[in-house]
């Protein structure tokens, strides 16, 4: 619906409503769909505010650029100026296209020598995805600091949450009343972060998993970011995001443009769940999708069995027992390349170590491939050790400033990428081995932040980083089918930017299936499940120390795209057995848990976690009911089943993929063995659960009948 006064895009039960007027345009509305408009002018009518004492002399002014010059006081959309002046444009709309799907609006400064570009598009499943764009059309640089997207919160928005992590504590919780002020969640590492919060999302009060009213927004992005939330002293409040500049980082030459990252706004009227279920609905609808291509295969990653000591023998009794147990990729990581025989040295030289692999790479592939498994391999093609022939060849390629060598992390200091020759190496090099030998995947790691990432004494990160979008892409290109897995000291390059290039993400460094349950839950609100490397560590994690069950584990991984990372020759024959039964399980049940909506039921007790996945016509579900800690009462609470047709019959019984978990019990419960309820019943009266250990888990399996 459009007329020349408004524009009204809607889809999947969202609306976006956008008054134009070349003096003030602004967005009404984003949120539930509000069905058709006949008369707009009611519509404006109704949204037009008081204005109040000591404040300017007429209404809200803001609009959708947010200019100071309109009386806007809050932080405007663009952030710049030439030489300190040309520092407080204000644009007027001069042209604007509008589809059913998307809205362009051009506004124009002609006095500041500016044009800004604004989009909303949906994009599926109600995404909204917003891109700007501003073009110098001035004489002289224009120096950008910030080109934000902002949606307006309506007032019911009341509190917000956003995730804030550390290396193997990903993306923790931070729930937060919306207050006076701005919250703002800023990222200047250089890459995306393990602090980054992905999507940051303002809620009705109370909203939680299931309910509420939620408006998130997410960076596609994986440079320094910045996501806020501002509340005005009119209690005007906004949602923006945006990629963070570095001090004269965007200075644009006259003609020049700039482009800022482009944003996903995902709203939904059923709690954090639906905005989860139109994240992963518009993922899922891209053609390159993974799971468009094939199933996700069960992957072993040899990291924590053997780290840098590359052994053939000890290589091949691994492919040997994974084929036992049914894994179907066998990735070499860390340590093949180079002087690299611990993390001291070698990165940056992508060429088969001579001293661990004399023949190549070629025994080990014929191995896996013999195996019936595919080959994968790890990367870090951003990196170099000063300890490197690459490095000893080209100090000079490294992000720097002034000369200066910056402090290193890791042992390792940040290749330039945006220096074409230093590209065309990485480029070359890594296309070599992917041309030498059959693989079909690799990880790519990043495993430190970046520090005076300078080239030429300019700040770099977003060339950096549009950078290695070009190297995904151009490897992509030359190997079709290629996937590539985000790593970054675990899951410290997890976003929406990236997750258009990558097939996977390395979710965290920590495989304790408790931390798991947490990291896994929360990195789930915006990237779906098979996009979620989940691995079954060691017995006792070698992050955390901690021992659990072979049962919690392999529970725990099963809701992801599953995999081992342990040393699988050490396992018992029992282990072994009980990994082959899971692997069918995982292989059996993966179409179900790789393209079904997400149920996180909210339990009101610290204690457990239930979590599962319906499939979209509610036919099936695989729910985990999840011992987080000692139960507080000797009598726990009920599992409530949510997700399920109300009226359909369904068979519910438990599964053991991985054996039973321990009954601390003298009596358990009737139904393990199986009943048949409606989707009302497993709502309304639930299931007695068994007393469980702490720290374990059950399998339920649902059924329609
Ligand atoms: C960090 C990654 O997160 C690990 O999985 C592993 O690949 C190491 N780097 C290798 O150095």
């Amino acid at each position: 619906m459009k007329s020349s006064s408004f524009v009204h895009l809607r889809q999947d039960g969202v609306s976006l409503l956008v008054s134009l007027a070349p003096e003030l345009s602004r967005i009404i509305h984003w949120g539930e769909d509000l069905g058709d408009i006949e008369d707009f002018d009611d519509y404006l009518a109704a949204s037009i505010e008081s204005t109040a004492h000591a404040e300017g002399d007429s209404p809200d002014q803001s609009g959708i650029w947010r200019e100071q010059a309109r009386g806007a006081i809050g932080s405007p959309v663009l952030k710049g100026h030439r030489r300190g002046k040309d520092f407080s444009p204000l644009f007027v709309l001069s042209g604007h296209t509008a589809t059913d799907q998307e809205l362009v609006l051009i506004g124009e400064d002609l006095s500041a020598g500016l044009r800004i570009e604004t989009s909303f598009r949906f994009v599926g499943a109600g995404v909204l995805v917003t891109s700007q764009n501003v073009t110098n059309t001035g004489s002289v640089d224009y120096c950008i600091e910030d080109l934000a997207t902002y949606l307006p919160l309506p007032d019911s928005a009341q509190e917000s949450l956003d995730f804030a992590g550390r290396w193997v504590k990903e993306r923790q919780p931070v729930r937060r009343e919306i207050q006076p002020g701005v919250v703002s969640r800023e990222v200047r590492e250089g890459r995306t972060s393990h602090d980054y919060t992905i999507l940051q999302l303002a809620m009705t009060a109370g909203g939680n998993f299931r309910s509420g009213e939620v408006w998130s927004l997410g960076l596609m992005f994986s440079g320094n970011s910045r996501h806020t939330i501002e509340q005005l002293q009119s209690g005007r409040k906004s949602i923006s995001a945006s990629e963070l500049l570095m001090p004269g980082e965007m200075i644009v030459e006259p003609g020049q443009s700039y482009s800022g990252a482009p944003v996903a706004a995902i709203f939904s009227s059923s709690g954090i769940d639906g905005v989860s279920d139109r994240s992963y609905r518009w993922l899922r609808s891209r053609p390159n999708h993974p799971t468009k291509i094939r199933p996700r295969p069960l992957t072993l990653n040899v990291w924590e069995a053997v780290y840098f000591d590359h052994d053939m023998e000890k290589l091949t009794e691994l492919a040997r027992v994974a084929k036992e147990i049914g894994v179907e990729r066998f990735v070499l990581d860390d340590g093949w390349f180079g002087s690299r025989r611990d993390d001291t040295s070698g990165l940056g030289d992508w060429v088969i170590s001579k001293d661990v692999w004399p023949e190549g790479l070629g025994p080990l592939i014929d191995v896996v491939k013999a195996n019936g498994m595919e080959f994968g391999l790890w990367f870090e093609g951003e990196m170099v050790n000063p300890d490197s022939d690459l490095y000893r060849a080209h100090p000079d390629w490294i992000l720097s400033v002034a000369g200066r060598v910056p402090d290193t992390g890791r042992g390792q200091l940040v290749l330039d990428l945006t220096n074409p020759n230093c590209y065309q190496h990485v480029f070359d090099q890594t296309n070599k081995i992917l041309t030498d030998y059959e693989i079909s995947y690799i990880k790519w790691d990043h495993n430190r932040p970046l520090v005076d990432p300078g080239h030429h004494g300019k700040a770099a990160v977003h060339e950096q980083t549009k950078a290695l979008y070009r190297l995904f892409t151009d490897l992509k290109a030359n190997h079709l089918g290629l996937e590539i897995e985000s790593c970054a000291s675990g899951g410290g390059r997890v976003d929406l930017g990236i997750a258009q290039l990558v097939d996977r993400f390395w979710v965290s460094d920590c495989n304790d299936a408790l931390e798991r349950q947490h990291i896994q839950r929360y990195t789930q609100i915006a990237i779906p499940p098979e996009m979620l490397g989940s691995h079954i560590g060691p017995t006792e994690s070698h992050t955390t120390g901690r021992v659990h069950s072979l049962g919690f584990r392999a529970i725990t991984a099963l809701f992801g795209h599953a995999g081992l990372e342990w040393d699988i020759t050490t396992a018992t024959v029992d282990e072994q057995a009980q990994l082959k039964n899971w692997a069918t399980y995982y292989k059996k049940n993966r179409d179900l848990l790789h393209s079904g909506q997400v149920v996180r039921v909210e339990t009101g007790s610290a204690s457990t976690f239930i979590h599962g996945v319906v499939s979209q016509d509610q036919s099936r579900a695989i729910f985990a009911y999840v011992t987080i800690q000692g139960q507080a009462a000797s009598r726990a609470d009920a599992i409530f089943i949510e997700g399920l047709d109300s009226n359909r019959s369904y068979s519910v019984k438990a599964a053991y993929p991985v054996g039973k978990p321990v009954f601390q019990e003298r009596t358990g419960p009737a139904w393990l063995d199986g009943i048949v309820l409606n989707g009302k019943a497993l709502n309304q009266i639930g299931l007695r659960p068994p007393i469980l250990f702490p720290e374990t888990a059950l399998l339920i399996e649902i059924e329609a009948i």
